[in-house]
């Protein structure tokens, strides 16, 4: 007894076609024409649907310790907004406590997830200091499934490294089999401007941004691509804000430097103005590297349609407006940084970047999906509609419409950073590894039905 989605459009990174796919237990395990439905198949009809390889985000915060609170969403909550808006993996960072045993975070990672999620999941793992305990643990860190790291030239005093510890993580994780990842801003530049606006008196919302130059991203990109380089090892920039990080990407690429760019769909379709509201508002879109003017947005999506960007994560690390955010009433420097999307994403990008005219499916495909999983080392398995692969698909309905609310939002916090944004389209049905999570529109996922995806590789797209 098998799965039968009937009369659909199937959508890869690379093809269109229109296909029965069967599925079987977990996977998909026929793709054709007029596939014949045995006596006990449950048959999904998806004439004039697409169907999707299930959403990859590359990058989220669930649950998380920062800036003296909590991301808001835990794994439960995260992922059951994942999965209701189309993501059926996500990528979590485990953030080790600096100078306790990178396997002593890992552990933690694994209590707040394991049995709790209802979307698969990986990991990927930051490194916030380096010696010679941490380089032993590196590749038991890989061999534990996680071979993807990230650094954090931001966050002075906290979890920025100097460009001495970044040559010794690339050279490390290189030679353990793994991908380094940066946060890539200037965090030096990043104090001067905060000490210099607070110093002023000026301690609004509207000053974070101020405090987070476009330049300071550039710089940090620049800089991360040269140790790069210098080490013969290849470079993902994590959440990639605006046009001058765009234009070092670009340049790298052309000089033949190993670089892969993710972006979020805030920097895509969220305009830096949002910070000088009147009041606190601007708070909600507090985040690092923030929101970019609105002439840099176009030329993010140019980045996508063009190649330069290979992927969009989320970076969802939502904090609540009221009890979080507002820690940071007298001090800019005090918000908690970070947005909840991780259930806007998929939809947001095949409305602003599809029905737009913006990519194509199959970009949008790639994008979403495809290129995270094999830059991350879940592909096949993830990532495609292909046979023996996990049944993780999106059937999609174009023609349905809907529309961002924190009303309505399965994210666990009380405002949308999307409030307001209209949806073309609608996931009607959305499988995990064949079971169904999303059944006509109606969420039925249980607690635990997603688990950890243990990886062997992470590096560049072949
Ligand atoms: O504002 C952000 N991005 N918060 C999450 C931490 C990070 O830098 O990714
Ligand atoms: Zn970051
Ligand atoms: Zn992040």
């Amino acid at each position: 007894m098998g799965t039968i989605i009937k009369n659909g459009t199937v959508v890869t990174a690379s093809d269109t076609y229109k296909a029965d796919v069967r599925i079987d237990g977990e996977v998909v395990s026929a793709i054709g024409a007029n596939l014949p439905v045995g006596t006990g198949d449950t048959v999904v009809e998806a004439e004039g649907r697409y169907v999707f390889p299930g959403g990859i985000d590359t990058h989220t915060h669930l649950e998380l310790p920062f800036m003296g609170t909590v991301s808001a969403d835990d794994f439960v909550t995260g992922s059951r907004a994942a999965i209701q808006g189309g993501t059926t993996t996500f990528m979590d960072f485990v953030i080790p406590a600096k100078g306790r045993p990178l396997a002593e975070a890992v552990a933690a990672w694994h209590k707040k997830a394991d049995g709790r999620a209802v979307a698969d999941y990986a990991f990927h793992l930051c490194i916030n200091d380096f010696n010679d305990a941490i380089a032993a643990e590196i590749p038991e860190v890989v061999k534990a499934g996680i071979p993807s790291f990230k650094c954090f030239m931001a966050y002075k005093g906290a979890l920025q490294i100097d460009d001495g510890q970044m040559i010794n993580v690339l050279k490390t994780v290189g030679q353990a089999g793994g991908l380094v990842s940066v946060h890539a801003e200037n965090g030096d530049m990043i104090v001067a401007l905060t000490q210099k606006y607070l110093a002023e008196g000026k301690t609004a919302p509207e000053y974070h941004w101020r405090s987070h130059p476009s330049e300071a991203e550039a710089e940090a990109v620049h800089r991360g691509l040269r140790l790069a380089k210098f080490t013969g090892q290849p470079l993902y920039i994590v959440h990639l804000s605006g046009k001058d990080g765009l234009a070092e990407v670009k340049q790298a690429m052309a000089e033949g430097i190993k670089v892969i760019a993710e972006t979020c769909p805030q920097y895509l379709l969220l305009p830096a103005d949002l910070y000088c509201q009147e009041g606190f508002e601007g708070a909600k879109y507090v985040m690092s590297p923030p929101l970019r003017p609105i002439d840099h947005l176009e030329k993010m999506w140019e980045g996508i349609a063009k190649g330069y960007i290979k992927t969009v994560g989320t970076d969802h690390c939502p904090f609540n407006f009221k009890g979080q955010k507002d820690m940071g009433k007298d001090s800019f420097a005090k918000i908690p940084n970070g947005i909840p999307a991780i259930g806007d994403r998929f939809n947001l990008l095949y409305t602003y970047g599809v029905a737009a005219g913006r990519i194509t499916l199959n970009q949008f495909v790639e994008v979403t999906s495809t290129n995270a999983a094999k830059i991350f080392g879940m592909y096949p398995k993830k990532g495609s509609v292909a046979v023996g692969g996990d049944a993780d698909l999106v059937i999609f309905d174009p023609k349905g419409e809907d529309m961002i609310s924190a009303k309505t939002t399965y994210h666990n916090v009380d405002y949308s950073a999307f409030e307001g944004f209209r949806l073309e389209g609608r996931c009607e049905h959305i499988l995990l590894r064949g079971r169904f999570a999303v059944r006509d529109g109606k969420y039925i996922a249980q607690q635990g039905n997603g688990k950890f995806i243990p990886r062997t590789r992470s590096g560049m797209i072949e």
